[in-house]
This record gives C-alpha cells, sequence and structure tokens, in this order.
C-alpha cells in the first residue's frame, strides 16, 4: 500500500511530468497579506501573480500547500474530530497555470492522474460544474471518459470559490469520490451532501477578483489553481474511510491513547482522540512558522486552539501537560516532508508545554463555573453573554470553547450578548485613548501619476526625487511620497530614516518612514512636519536622510545579525529570531529559548561578538533569488517565500542572514558591543537588549559614573566597593541588635520609675501615667512590663506618637474579670475624644487630639473608682 509520503510524491512527479516546476509550501503565518491570518489554500502565495502584479518564474508550478483553516472564510474547525475528513491543518496538493493552459488540461490531468496513476475506481467518481460553465461541462465529455451522467451542475456556493472577503475567485470544479460500501445506493443526490460523498479536488478557473466593495471585476489573464486535500486522497488510497485511519494521523491518534490509557474508538466517544489529533499538527506547524499564542489576532486562533485541545484532554482525564509530548508523533510523521518543524521541535513542545501549564491553572475553575451556570438550564436554553464573558474574562475560555461544551448538552450562547461585554470592556479600557486611526482616513493628492518609490538608501543618504503624492493630515504633519527616496522605511524591525526634504521654496522635516502597498507598488511615505513652504504642484525635492542617527541603526542592525548567530553557537540551533527592533539608541531581540540566559552565556555571547568586530571582516549584500539563498545557508526569517528575490548580509566565515536592512561596511565600524538587559517575554521567548558603537560607550560611562558615585558616597575604591558594602551590611545589622537590646533595658529603666507612681483605688493598685515611647510596640511592652512587676494592678498608660494621642490598658490576670482591658479602656478614651479596644488583659485606643491627654490621664483614678461602682452596684 502507498504510503502517504509515496502519495505526495506521486502528485509531484506527475506535474513535473507535465511540464510543472516543484515550488516548496509557503508558511502558514502570511505575513505580507493582511486579508488572511493564516494560509488557507495553495494559491495564496500566488495571488499577486493572478492579479497581474506579480510575474511568475515559470508558467505552471505544483506543490503540497500547508494550510491552516479555522477563521475567516473558509473555517472547517466545528467539523473537526466530530467527522472524520475535516481538519484545521491539512496539505493541499496543487498544480497551478498562470496564464498558459486552462480548463481542458486541468480536467485531463485530473482524471489521468486519479484513474490512471493512482487507480481510483470510474465509477465511483462524481464531477462537478458551475452551472454556467458549459464550457467545462463539454470538456469533462470530451477529454475524459466519465459517464455523462456523473457531470452535476451546481451554482455559486458549490462551484463558485474565493479565497477570501477579496482576492482572486472563479468558477471551479470539483471531483468528489464515492466512499460507501454499497455501490448500488450511490446516486446524484448524495454528492455535496452526504459525507460519502468525499470532495477530493477542486479545480479553480481563476478570471475575476472579488473587490472591495463586494463587485466582481475581470482579471486580466485566467489561470489555473487547484487543490486536492491530501489526507482525503491518502484516505482513499489506503483504504479508509477515516482519515485519522491514515499513516498521517494514525500514529498521533495511538500516542494519544496511550499517554492517557484511553483506547480510541472510530465512534463519536473517539472525538477527543480525533480532535487531539487534529490539532497538535495545526499547532506544530504554526508554532514552526513564527505564530505565538497571544490575545489577539493569530495568536488568539493558535491559543484557542491550544485550549480547545486542553478541554478535550480533560475529557480524557489528563490534568496535566501532554499534549506537547504529541509533538514528537507529528514530527516522525511529517519532519522529512516540512524540515522546519525538526528544526524548531523543541522550542514548539516548550511554548505548547508553557501555554498547557497556565491554562491548566483556570481551566478546571472554568469547568466548575460552566457546570453552575448550566446546571439550572434545559435544552435549548441559551447561556446568556456575560456568563459566556466571564468564562472568557475569568478563565480564559475562548469563546468557541464555551460554544462547543454548549453544544454537547444541547444549550446555545448569547453571542450577540458576549460581544456586548466584550465591547464594553474595550471601551472602559480605550477611555482617553488617541484619534491615530482618523488621521490614516485622510485622502491622497495625486501630483504624478508613478511607478512607486524607488530605494536608494542601501548606496546614499542624499538624493532629489519626485513628488509622486501628499497628503496633509493637519496643520502639524504632511505625509509625502517621492518616485526616489534614499529614507529606509521602517521594517524587519529597523525603524524608519528621519531627516530633510527641501526644494522649490519647501522645508520639511521627516520625522518617521513607512512603507505601503497600492497597486501593488511599493510606496515609501516620509510623514513630515511642515517648517516653510506650500506644497503646490509637481516639484524635485532633496531628500537627505539624518546621516550619524542612520549610521547608529546601521551598526546596531549588523550587531543583531552577530548577535543572533552568537546566540546560536552559545545557546544552540534551537535559537530563532521571534521579534527584533533596531533603532539608534539600540538593539532588541526576541529569541526562541525556554530559560534564563545565565550571565555567563551572555558573556560568551558578547565576547564572540566583540571578536567578530574587532577582526574588522567585510560585510557584503548581495541579491540573489531565495532558493539560492538558503541553499547556501543563509538563515531565513519567517515568512520569505517562493520567487522572492532576497538580500543576503554576509559576515565572512561568520553570519549568512537573509535581510533588507541597512549594514555596515565593515563589522570594525561597529566598535563595541554591549548587552544591557536580558528578561522574559512570554512562554518559550527572551528578549535580549544591546548596545554598539557611541551608545555602548555611553552606556559603559553612564555605568562607571555610577560606580564613581557610590564609591563617593562611601568613600572607598570601586574595587573595595563590594566589600564595603558587605561590611556595611554586618554593621548595620549589629547595630540593630545593639538597639533592641538598649529599648530593652530603657523599658525595664522606664518601668521601675513608674512603680513608685502606684496608687491605690478602692483597694486595687493603679498606675497611670504619660510616658515617652519611640513607637507603638514599645509602648505597649512598657505596659506589660508595668503591669508584671505590680503583679496585680491596672495599669493605664498615654503617649503621643506622631501628634497623635494613644492609650494603652494592661490589666493582671486577677482583675481581669472585674475590670476588662478592652472595656475599661472605652471610659478613658471617650476623654481624648477617641475609641479603642482589645482583650480583657490588654488594650489600646487613640484619637486625633494630642491636647486633651494630660487632662485624661489625670482624671484616670476618679474614672477607675467611677467604673469600679457602676460595674459593682
Ligand atoms: N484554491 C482552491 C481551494 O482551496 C483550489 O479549494
Amino acid at each position: 500500500m502507498k504510503t502517504s509520503q509515496d502519495i505526495r510524491r506521486d502528485f509531484i512527479e506527475f506535474f513535473e511530468g507535465k511540464g510543472h516546476t516543484f515550488v516548496r509550501s509557503s508558511p502558514v503565518v502570511p505575513l505580507d497579506d493582511p486579508t488572511l491570518l493564516f494560509t488557507n489554500a495553495g494559491m495564496n502565495q500566488f495571488k499577486p501573480i493572478f492579479l497581474g502584479q506579480a510575474e511568475p518564474a515559470q508558467p505552471r508550478a505544483v506543490n503540497s500547500q500547508k494550510c491552516i483553516r479555522v477563521s475567516g472564510k473558509h473555517n472547517d474547525l466545528e467539523e473537526v474530530g466530530a467527522d472524520h475528513y475535516h481538519h484545521t491543518f491539512f496539505e493541499m496538493l496543487g498544480n497551478w497555470s498562470f496564464g498558459d493552459y486552462y480548463k481542458a488540461e486541468a480536467i485531463e490531468w485530473a482524471w489521468e492522474l486519479l484513474t490512471g496513476v493512482w487507480g481510483f475506481e470510474k465509477e465511483r467518481l462524481w464531477a462537478t460544474v458551475h452551472d454556467t460553465d458549459d464550457e467545462a461541462a463539454r470538456l469533462w465529455r470530451e477529454v475524459t471518459d466519465i459517464a455523462p451522467e456523473r457531470i452535476l451542475a451546481f451554482g455559486d456556493k458549490e462551484n463558485f470559490w474565493e479565497m477570501g472577503a477579496t482576492g482572486p475567485c472563479g468558477p471551479c470544479s470539483e471531483i468528489h469520490y464515492y466512499i460507501g460500501e454499497d455501490l448500488g445506493r450511490m446516486k446524484a443526490v448524495g454528492v455535496n451532501a452526504e459525507a460519502d460523498y468525499r470532495e477530493i479536488w477542486n479545480l479553480v478557473f481563476i478570471q475575476n477578483n472579488r473587490l472591495e466593495d463586494g463587485s466582481l471585476g475581470d482579471l486580466p489573464a485566467r489561470h489555473v489553481d487547484t487543490g486536492a486535500g491530501l489526507e482525503r486522497i491518502v484516505g482513499v488510497l489506503q483504504k479508509q474511510t477515516s482519515n485519522y485511519s491514515t499513516d498521517l494521523f494514525a500514529p498521533i491518534i495511538e500516542q494519544v491513547a496511550q499517554q492517557t490509557g484511553r483506547a480510541y474508538s472510530v465512534n463519536d466517544s473517539g472525538t477527543p482522540h480525533r480532535v487531539l489529533a487534529d490539532h497538535v499538527r495545526m499547532l506544530t506547524f504554526s508554532l514552526a512558522d513564527g505564530a505565538l499564542p497571544s490575545n489577539e489576532g493569530r495568536g488568539y486562533v493558535v491559543r484557542r486552539i491550544l485550549r480547545r485541545a486542553a478541554r478535550f484532554g480533560r475529557m480524557l482525564d489528563q490534568h496535566e501537560p501532554f499534549i506537547y509530548k504529541l509533538v514528537d508523533t507529528v514530527v516522525d510523521i511529517m519532519g522529512a516532508a516540512y524540515p522546519e518543524i525538526v528544526e524548531r521541535q523543541e522550542h514548539i513542545k516548550k511554548v505548547i508545554q508553557a501555554e498547557e501549564i497556565s491554562f491548566g491553572e483556570t481551566l478546571d475553575r472554568g469547568l466548575e463555573l460552566f457546570t453552575k451556570i448550566t446546571a439550572p438550564l434545559s435544552e435549548g436554553d441559551t447561556i446568556p453573554g456575560a456568563d459566556a464573558f466571564k468564562l472568557y474574562d475569568t478563565y480564559g475560555f475562548p469563546l468557541d470553547l464555551t460554544e462547543l461544551m454548549a453544544r454537547e448538552r444541547d444549550l446555545e450562547v448569547d453571542s450577540a450578548g458576549f460581544d456586548e461585554a466584550m465591547a464594553s470592556q474595550r471601551e472602559q479600557a480605550r477611555a482617553g485613548g488617541g484619534q491615530a486611526a482618523q488621521q490614516e482616513e485622510v485622502p491622497w493628492t495625486t501630483v504624478k501619476e508613478g511607478t512607486g518609490s524607488e530605494f536608494l538608501g542601501y548606496e546614499t543618504t542624499t538624493a532629489t526625487g519626485q513628488i509622486l503624492k501628499y497628503r496633509i493630515i493637519s496643520d502639524k504633519w504632511i505625509d509625502v511620497v517621492l518616485d526616489r527616496t534614499p529614507f529606509y522605511a521602517n521594517s524587519g524591525g529597523q525603524v524608519g530614516d528621519t531627516g530633510t526634504l527641501t526644494g522649490g521654496g519647501l522645508e520639511l522635516h521627516v520625522m518617521d518612514t513607512n512603507k505601503q502597498v497600492v497597486e501593488g507598488r511599493t510606496e515609501i511615505v516620509h510623514r513630515c512636519h511642515p517648517i516653510k513652504g506650500t506644497i503646490a504642484g509637481p516639484i524635485e525635492l532633496e531628500a537627505t536622510v539624518d546621516a550619524s542617527r542612520r549610521q547608529a541603526i546601521r551598526l546596531n542592525h549588523t550587531a543583531t545579525h552577530l548577535m543572533h548567530k552568537a546566540l546560536k553557537v552559545v545557546l544552540g540551533d534551537h535559537v530563532h529570531q521571534a521579534g527584533s527592533h533596531v533603532n539608534s539608541d539600540k538593539l532588541r531581540f526576541d529569541l526562541t529559548h525556554y530559560e534564563k540566559v545565565t550571565l555567563e552565556q551572555l558573556t560568551d555571547v558578547e565576547r564572540m561578538v566583540n571578536d567578530v568586530i574587532r577582526d574588522n571582516s567585510k560585510v557584503s549584500a548581495t541579491e540573489m533569488p531565495f532558493d539560492e539563498a538558503k541553499a547556501s545557508g543563509a538563515v531565513a526569517m519567517f515568512g520569505e517565500k517562493y520567487g522572492d528575490r532576497v538580500r543576503v548580509i554576509d559576515v565572512p566565515g561568520f553570519s549568512r542572514e537573509l535581510c533588507g536592512g541597512t549594514h555596515v561596511e565593515r563589522t570594525g565600524d561597529i566598535g563595541f558591543f554591549k548587552i544591557t538587559s536580558e528578561s522574559a517575554l512570554a512562554a518559550g521567548v527572551r528578549r535580549i537588549e544591546a548596545v554598539t558603537g557611541e551608545g555602548a560607550l555611553a552606556y559603559v560611562r553612564r555605568q562607571e559614573a555610577l560606580l564613581s558615585e557610590l564609591s563617593g558616597e562611601l568613600n572607598a575604591p570601586p574595587a573595595q566597593l563590594t566589600g564595603m558594602v558587605r561590611q556595611q551590611r554586618e554593621r548595620i545589622k549589629t547595630l540593630e541588635q545593639q538597639l533592641r537590646s538598649a529599648a530593652d533595658r530603657s523599658n525595664r529603666d522606664l518601668a521601675g520609675e513608674l512603680l513608685a507612681k502606684a496608687l491605690q483605688v478602692d483597694g486595687i493598685t493603679l498606675l497611670s501615667d504619660r510616658v515617652e515611647v519611640p513607637e507603638m510596640d514599645a509602648f505597649k511592652d512598657l505596659a506589660v512590663a508595668v503591669k508584671r512587676r505590680l503583679e496585680s494592678a491596672v495599669v493605664v498608660l498615654g503617649t503621643v506618637l506622631q501628634e497623635k494621642p494613644s492609650l494603652v490598658v494592661a490589666v493582671s490576670d486577677d482583675l481581669s474579670g472585674k475590670i476588662p482591658a478592652g472595656d475599661f479602656i472605652k471610659t478613658v478614651a471617650r476623654e481624648i475624644n477617641g475609641g479603642g479596644g482589645g482583650s480583657p488583659t490588654l488594650a489600646t485606643a487613640g484619637s486625633k487630639d494630642a491636647a486633651l491627654l494630660d487632662m485624661a490621664m489625670s482624671r484616670v483614678p476618679d474614672l477607675l473608682a467611677a467604673y469600679l461602682q457602676r460595674t459593682q452596684s
């Protein structure tokens, strides 16, 4: 029987035989398409070609694309695990024609591969076409030997394929395969209706573009975009009605069963196994391509899937992290085809484990709350939005998890109410936010129709350029786009340049530079403060980058590459860039690593980078095709893809990375590299900051100044400071001890003095006086000490602490029944307009009026006498 590896290879080789070029899968995390959270089809990476914005490198392509469908237009999440053939992550086998062959070949070859190479039974195959596409229907009859009654027509819902809300689209022709046991029961109405008819391949004839306003435009050329689900094809060829029983999933299912001790079943009770096997693949591939769990956007999708998986784990009685252990099996199955998951295996496991730990802390309590919320509800009832929001906000339950659990009990969730609760919380959080978003809506004035901006900043920091367009945002801000500019636009972690634009009586200070892509053209936008003049008509401007700032940025950027390499050497190959930010003051680098980088390791990294700096190697930047760069050993960041021409920054004998940023000419230009901090950023991600050149020198000077200030304060040379501080710490400890025993002594002395002032009130020994004490504890201690020495007595002391009068009453045990301290003190406290209380043997009171204290103390004997009379009568 063919393995999934064989089948993937068959497909690629078949189309290579038909003149197609193999193109590797683009990452599942598309970095340059804001309309998509995840790659959802093989054609995503070719979108610019279809739209006529990019030239294809070759007219025909074939690949196996990693896809994720959990959000947006194509979302299969709810079916996953409940059925046997939908997945959050799957591989799409595809062949493409870029303005080359069209419907006839697409249909003929699909049929040839299915029936000729793979031996799909013709009598189980069905073809569908769009009900307006007579051409496709005719071609099916002409170029294949499919029985004519097996060609069915459907409307837009089934046979017009679109990638998302906008973008390339067109009528399609699908191929379905009947997997039922009894051929006699197969019938046309089952297609697109019953689970036994599996859609296995979709041939899309891309000829339209869905625009923002919902209308349909025509594309400049006609293309073919096909997609066959590898998992389903493998299912058929391995004679399995469940994808989970193929070699793509079975080992993961088995691993789930083994780890949980719960046997797998193909029935409903096997849903948790299937969901876990599915979700761990999605997690593995999205984390490998640079996604990280977070609370928004793509990161939140990852987190949702993880939490969903964790909850299914609970159904198998797993209360400790275990999903991360399934990653090894995924890597065993898929690592050969997708080496990135092998490279990032450790990182993936650490991130999943950390998420499992943190969600594990609230999951059980959330489940309890869910049970409580739903206990009074019965079938068909609705969980209020506020409750769903509480589960989300306090226990981290994504809405779709709550909905899923609700469905399991035939309950609904008020998702509108949830949205409202969320919106009102956001509103509160946002109160006082900026109006930045509005600025972006100011329209542009076009001065000259252009071709986008040419970037000249690798070679120069001054150049002249024509204004293409501008917009006046306010009297303080103007955006300007030139046809040529040396200004580097914020990208790849490097900040945008600043400087000036001058000419024709106009003077603008450029405060920031950013990039935008308009109709496939890249425009470099200078965000400026107007200083002099106004823009009127086409003028040529002298664009001058703040060269010293740019130079500082270059130092930091090249140093970032050196540090990245050094981190890999010192910490290991699992280190990858998870983010970076380079400006003129410092560089910041986020790396995949799961524990604190020790001081020793940081020192090694610092030493290695400074060695390379002193080697003063020539840094070169060369443009080349991506695959050539990768073959030459260049380290790719997340997100490059097929067809890209990339820039390789090479430090001979040390590092080789893809990068579009600006770099130094020789490593020696960096001068000096110093790490300033290391910290945890997220699970499995650390952040390191460093400085270079002048900045590093300034940092060292600041440290030195601090040291010398300290040295002055402590009156010791720097080398002796540590010893000095240690000595002082010891000395303080000794002094504190001495102070404590002196206080005890003085308390004892004071107690002795006070004893003489005791008097008798109705046969009871009373001692009352005003005293001076340093603080409250000493005050109470004194009263207790006096009481002990008098043996049987009532002690009332008053004092003023921080300008407020305080009283303490201590009563010996034998008298505490008759004159409870906590009660008697109230009588005295009234004299100072205060209140207090305590136990029968010790009580305290206070007020604000210190002036009343002396009078109150002088009245204590009378107060006691009155108290005794009152309580004994
Ligand atoms: N792009 C088409 C699909 O995803 C092939 O179904």
